[in-house]
């Protein structure tokens, strides 16, 4: 019989490995109020830190209903622009690369596009990161610190004691700073009678109808920091790495790039990415061998029985996301990157559960449309205009820097020639 879940203990906290499908289904939407929560930390003592990512029960299901609107297809449009505008400082830096004849570092690119991208949407102004890297060594520094392996697994298996110490989740000092500017952009739109298309703005309408209060907003805008940020530059980096590996499928989305754009006018708009259907089948295939989250969470709240077994109240589920995708069983040899995986006939033959890139059920990623469109925006700009291959230092196997987040450990360095 086909082994169905196992288990580790972190410290003293049990968690729980599903490693079946039907498992999958059954914890993340099937008996979803058993296992609403994600047992992830935040505490009072730091209220920004107490977000949609970090809360569980009533309090996770009211800031849930809350942001879901501002997820629609629409309000997504109203961003792409932003998304286009950061995309021209990304060209000058490459362009510039170019002409010295130097590599390009796809990781450091893709943060820097990323950081401009969350500057603009997220926090209202502009950080120029291809120029200054301020806001990006503010951002990292609260990433890296917040997402220190003991320091975090301390705090998820004891949270009641980490608590008491008030440990924060998230670095003060780099968070009040980046706090103090978010409140700046929230003062400056009030007193100059500002309204844009942003995420800012969204909460800053949420705000002003009362649905949310300051701190909620800035708790939000740092989730979008910590939510979508380094997945959305990681999976930019994978994707660039596999089309410069890949020289064929680099090609064929080059071709249905210069196809798609003229009938639309020649300039990258939302309705031509959408259109783009290999470009999606690319992305979809990059987040199968790289998910930027490689293991889902969830918190049992009650006990629960499923088959021969109990799972108690409070046990941590772990979902090896990582492990489903790399599984022969289900993606036939696993380390070929192959975007016909995703095409319109064999996606269907995907087995449901095995692929989880931005999770499932209920608290599945509330931001996926919009890493994906980012992810698109930015390959698609690179693609149209520069031809990439690997610079000879890129080694495999690839080596992953994980925990939280899969990124690349090394440099992912490309050499650049023009279209
Ligand atoms: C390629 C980019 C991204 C990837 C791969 C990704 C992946 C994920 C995954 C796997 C989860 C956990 C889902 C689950 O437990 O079922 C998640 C949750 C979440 N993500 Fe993303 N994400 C991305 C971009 C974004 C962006 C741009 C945002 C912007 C706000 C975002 C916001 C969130 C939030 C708020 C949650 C928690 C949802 C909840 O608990 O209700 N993500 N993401």
């Amino acid at each position: 019989m086909r082994v169905q879940y196992g288990g580790v203990y972190i410290y003293t906290s049990p968690m729980f490995l599903p490693i079946d499908p039907e498992f999958n289904k059954e914890i993340l939407i099937k008996s979803f109020q058993y296992f609403q929560g994600r047992g992830f930390y935040s505490t009072e003592h730091q209220p920004v830190s107490e977000n949609l990512f970090t809360k569980d029960g009533e309090k996770w299901s009211i800031l849930r209903t809350k942001f879901t609107p501002m997820f629609t297809p629409s309000k997504l449009k109203g961003m792409f622009n932003l998304m286009i505008e950061a995309t021209k400082p990304m060209e000058k830096y490459i362009k510039e690369h170019h002409n010295k004849q130097m590599p390009l570092n796809a990781k450091d690119c893709a943060t820097r596009f990323t950081t401009d991208v969350t500057a603009t949407c997220v926090f209202g102004f502009e950080s120029n990161s291809f120029l200054d890297d301020i806001l990006l060594k503010q951002l990292n520094e609260i990433l890296v610190k917040s997402t220190r392996l003991l320091r975090l697994l301390f705090c998820i298996a004891l949270p009641k004691v980490a608590n008491f110490l008030r440990i924060p989740l998230l670095p003060p000092q780099e968070t009040d700073l980046v706090c103090k500017n978010l409140e700046e952009s929230v003062k400056y739109r009030r007193e100059n009678n500002i309204t844009k298309t942003d995420f800012l703005q969204l909460l800053i309408d949420l705000k002003n109808n009362s649905v949310i209060n300051l701190t909620e907003l800035k708790a939000q805008c740092l989730l979008f920091l910590i939510g979508g940020y380094e997945t959305t530059a990681a999976t930019i980096s994978f994707m660039l790495l596999e089309l410069a590996h890949n020289q064929d499928i680099q090609e064929k989305l080059r071709t249905e790039i210069n196809e798609i754009l003229p009938s639309y006018g020649g300039e990258i708009c939302y309705d031509a990415v959408m259109d783009m259907k290999y470009l999606e089948m690319v992305l979809c295939e990059t987040l199968r061998k790289h998910p930027a989250a490689p293991f889902l969470l969830r918190k049992c709240v009650k006990d629960f029985t499923i088959n021969d077994i109990t799972i108690e109240r409070n046990t941590t589920i772990v979902i090896p996301t990582i492990g489903l995708h790399y599984d022969p069983e289900y993606y036939p040899k696993p380390d070929v990157f192959d975007p016909e995986r995703f095409s319109d006939t064999n996606k269907n033959k995907i087995v449901p559960y095995t692929y989880l890139p931005f999770g499932e059920g209920p608290r599945n990623c509330i931001g996926d449309r919009l890493g994906k469109q980012q992810v698109k925006v930015a390959v698609v700009s690179f693609i149209q205009q520069f031809k990439i291959k690997l610079n000879p230092e890129v080694t495999f196997p690839l080596e992953y820097d994980t925990f939280m987040i899969l990124t690349p450990k090394r440099d992912i360095l490309l050499d650049i020639e023009l279209v």
